[in-house]
């Protein structure tokens, strides 16, 4: 089991959780470029983060964790790079999931995906099985995952059903629309996380992240730590939401 330490976790109260917590891991290019390393340096010292952040949201029993790991924009990256990538998915599976699986983490991955190689496809798979019956952290993985690409995607799968006559128009709710979308069965975003100073939303999470609070940090994704985590959490606790209602 992965190891908690009890100090860091108890900086965040309980009952002012997320429930899901959304990280855009940005910034490993330029932590390697400042190193005169190359962009891939970068990329492998961000799935040491990752591994971290994920075992600081097992500790804190965090419902839901999602993160970027590949946009559909980001096959415009140089081959060499998109290549490097993909072994890094596969590598990390690899070697985590069996750790992942003891830690009761139930994988799932958001996105296309089938442009992948079919071995990594078979992967991604066998390590959603093994997890499948987990009850812990739902950690989403968005792989080839574009908001906009999504929404779409899930308009098609209603227009069948429409057009199947299972469904009319005017069935089409939002919790109908939700019941389609790769997040299905899990909690809307309540925290976005961004690092590495830019301040967009880049085509993530469109639909889920409608009433997201964010938090931005200057921090490059493989400089961030759990302490900076727990930092937007508790941040996040001291939000005052109002899902659209008046301040006063
Ligand atoms: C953004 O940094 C990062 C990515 C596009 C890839 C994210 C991938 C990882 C953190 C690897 C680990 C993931 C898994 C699931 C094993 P960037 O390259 O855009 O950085 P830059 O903006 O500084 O160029």
């Amino acid at each position: 089991m992965w190891e908690s330490d009890g100090g860091l976790l108890a900086r965040v109260d309980k009952n002012k959780m997320p429930r899901h917590v959304a990280i855009i891991m940005d910034g490993n290019g330029r932590w390697a470029s400042v190193r005169g390393l190359l962009r891939s340096a970068g990329h492998t010292a961000g799935v040491k983060t990752l591994k971290n952040i994920l075992k600081t949201a097992v500790n804190l029993k965090l419902e839901a964790l999602t993160v970027y790991a590949f946009s559909t924009e980001n096959w415009k990256r140089p081959p060499g790079e998109v290549d490097f990538l993909m072994h890094l998915f596969s590598d990390y599976l690899e070697r985590e999931k069996l750790e992942m699986h003891e830690n009761n983490v139930r994988i799932k991955f958001l996105g296309r995906t089938e442009d992948f190689s079919p071995a990594l496809q078979k992967l991604i798979q066998e390590s959603v099985d093994l997890m499948k019956n987990n009850t812990g952290v739902k950690f989403n993985v968005a792989a080839d995952y574009g908001g906009q690409d999504e929404i779409i995607r899930t308009t098609q799968k209603l227009a069948r059903r429409v057009q199947s006559g299972e469904l009319s128009p005017e069935e089409i709710s939002a919790q109908i629309f939700e019941n389609e979308l790769d997040t299905a069965g899990q909690p809307p975003v309540d925290l976005m996380i961004r690092t590495s100073g830019e301040l967009r939303v880049s085509n993530f999470l469109l639909w889920q992240a409608a009433y997201a609070e964010f938090w931005f940090t200057e921090t490059t994704w493989p400089e961030f730590t759990p302490e900076e985590f727990i930092d937007a959490l508790v941040d996040f606790g001291k939000r005052n939401r109002r899902f659209g209602a008046s301040a006063v």
